[in-house]
């Protein structure tokens, strides 16, 4: 006798499909994430950042009320080699108001009545008084907070520290730094944080925006880059060793996005970030060579060295391996030590590392791709390497990286797409046709263009119907995550991004909301058949996947309609089990023109409802909607 059960077609995937890429692009870092409010505060700002900068930028020089005196930003001594510039007050004269430094930070510094913001400098007294110096937050109408006094009588340079309390809430406050006696004094790293830094951690991240990237609940961050790792020369690589450390001995560098990198931001902060929203870490490093091999020919400066130089490789491999040994290593290893001394004894349990972004694939990448998986592989099989197959996602350059990375045997490669809609539409069948056989897909960065690269619901609900794809090449697709990240609204060098804020406001666009719902929502089982439209495959306008996770045991159901009109979905759970029949349903939909905006954070959000499901029901999948369907079955 044969005992028949039907079961539904199944495959294992990736649980970790759904993650973000954090480039610092578009003030991510400075003046976004990283809470720092002061801008420029060590001074090094210069030219080569952006042209109009120096080491004053940000900064108001002020002598009022019948006070005389000078600034001079000046190099010889500095508080560390690393952080060369700082300023001196020449106070001849003390008068009513004293001489002294205003700072507005990033658009005016947003303070909120009641709280808490900690300041600190490092000083050094140059004359024979001590000066005594002043701080308080400012609004255009006069103070805000309590006035502290620093007692800097240190010939030597020390850090100083003070509490201000705000007692009324202000967007665009100013700090306000007064030097009162006469004398020379010299400031170096003039900072000021919020006391409620996200999990209200020192040198902290900025609590609202953390919070909404922590709640698309990533499975993976990969960072600090893009274009930023590789940078556009040599010399403007991102080197992860030059960001650990006491943020006044931090190596500053120029962001190849027009900015400055002040990398407060740095390595133990990304992974510490990561540790704390429950994403695994995946750090970039360039492979050796800066953007497209091209030695930055085309910048002032630009030495047109296309990758570095063979005895310099020795020396960069072994950075390498010191980062996995700085993020994983015993704190008795000496790099593990230098985690542990920043306050993580624990390992930081690295498992990725991606190796190059977006390279063209020439025999100078070729060479040093090469040198450093070869070394990194056979000292930490336990690393997946994630290589890269160019700047392209198809054609001849294309093919050249996908050989590349078969002649390599790389476990993983990263792909990049910027493209219309109507490519995401047209390529839901790409990842089917992947061979198993080779490397699995990192799927780094992409992001539905639509007109003006504007985040309307239309180029959102493509990229829903291109990931319930990935979903389907969960086997083959590890990883995916939209790009870019972030964007401080007036400063984007990138358009479009997934969340955009000011000082006082964070908008998720729609598109927000669709990653938001396919990452609250992963499995890591997909069941093929399960739900159908009548159709045509040619007409692009459904798509919809089923997957189930095993944590919870919960079935869950994605739905994607881009026609106008509501379309029918036959759902058939008949082979999956028992479940509870009370499901909840979120649907995000409405104008596919629609955009969410400052104005109108929440034009368009996703809303939840209960839904009774059965064995074989119909859902009506709305006109242009991405639907959720989560289904208990204990
Ligand atoms: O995401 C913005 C940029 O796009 C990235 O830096 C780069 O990798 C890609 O070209």
């Amino acid at each position: 006798v044969f005992l028949f059960m039907a079961v539904q077609a199944q495959k294992p995937i990736s649980p970790n499909l759904f993650g973000i890429f954090f480039e610092d692009i578009n003030y991510a870092a400075d003046g976004g994430l990283y809470g720092e409010l002061v801008q420029n505060r060590s001074f090094e700002y210069t030219a080569s950042d952006h042209r109009d900068w120096n080491p004053l930028t940000a900064w108001q020089f002020t002598k009022e009320g019948f006070s005389y005196g000078t600034i001079s930003v000046e190099t010889s001594s500095p508080v560390h080699a690393n952080n060369p510039h700082y300023v001196v007050l020449n106070v001849e004269e003390v008068g009513r108001e004293g001489v002294g430094l205003n700072n507005a930070g990033f658009d005016g510094i947003v303070i909120k009545a009641g709280e808490q913001y900690d300041f600190s400098l490092f000083a050094k007294q140059l004359g024979a008084n001590a000066i005594p110096v002043t701080v308080q937050l400012k609004s255009k109408n006069g103070a805000i907070s309590n006035l502290a006094t620093i007692n800097a009588d240190s010939k030597d340079w020390k850090k100083y520290t003070a509490a201000l309390t705000a007692t009324q809430s202000d967007d665009s406050a100013t700090l306000v730094i007064v030097a009162k006696a006469t004398g020379k004094i010299a400031l170096d790293m003039i900072s000021l944080f919020p006391q409620k830094t996200f999990k209200n951690r020192p040198n902290g991240l900025r609590a609202d925006l953390a919070r909404t990237i922590a709640d698309l609940q990533p499975k993976f961050m990969r960072f600090p880059g893009g274009c930023l790792v590789h940078g556009d020369g040599l010399g403007n690589m991102y080197q992860w060793k030059n960001t650990i450390g006491p943020v006044e001995q931090r190596i500053e560098q120029r962001n190849i996005w027009s900015y400055h990198q002040s990398v407060g931001l740095g390595y133990f902060e990304y992974f510490q970030f990561c540790e704390d929203i429950g994403a695994k870490p995946l750090p970039v490093v360039a492979a050796g060579v800066s953007c497209q091999n091209s030695g930055g020919t085309w910048r002032i400066g630009g030495t047109g060295q296309k990758g570095l130089p063979e005895d310099e490789m020795k020396a960069y491999i072994q950075d390498i391996l010191d980062l996995i040994e700085w993020a994983n290593g015993a704190p008795t290893t000496t790099w593990g030590a230098k985690r542990a001394a920043a306050g993580h004894p624990e390992p930081f349990h690295l498992q990725y590392l991606g190796i190059g972004n977006e390279d063209k694939i020439t025999p100078v990448f070729k060479e040093r791709f090469k040198m450093i998986y070869e070394v990194v592989h056979a000292k930490h099989p336990e690393i997946t390497i994630i290589g890269t197959v160019g700047p392209f996602h198809s054609g001849e350059d294309y093919d050249l990286g996908w050989n590349f990375a078969n002649e390599v045997k790389v476990e993983m490669v990263d792909e990049h797409y910027y493209e219309k809609p109507e490519w995401f539409v047209n390529n839901l069948t790409r990842y089917d046709k992947y061979s198993r056989a080779h490397s699995k897909v990192y799927v780094g960065e992409y992001a539905a263009h639509d007109v003006k690269r504007r985040n309307t619901l239309r180029s959102a609900l493509s990229e829903a119907l291109y990931m319930t794809s990935l979903e389907r090449n969960g086997d083959v697709v590890l990883f995916a995550s939209y790009a870019p990240l972030l964007g401080r609204r007036g400063h984007t060098q990138w358009n479009p991004n997934l969340i955009y804020y000011t000082g006082t406001q964070i908008c998720p666009t729609i598109n927000y909301y669709a990653q938001k719902l396919f990452a609250n929502n992963e499995g890591d089982i997909y069941y093929s058949n399960v739900i159908s439209a009548n159709v045509a495959d040619t007409a692009k306008t459904f798509s919809a996947s089923c997957v189930r996770d095993s944590k919870t045991g919960d079935l869950i159901l994605k739905i994607v309609n881009t026609d106008s009109i509501g379309i029918p979905a036959k759902i058939n759970l008949a082979k999956l089990g028992t479940f509870n029949t009370n499901a909840v349903v979120t649907v995000l939909s409405g104008d596919p023109a629609a955009e969410n905006s400052f104005e109108n954070t929440q034009n368009i959000t996703p809303q939840t409802s209960n839904l009774t499901v059965n064995k074989s029901f119909t859902y009506q999948a709305p006109a242009s909607s991405l639907t959720v369907i989560r289904i208990h079955t204990r």
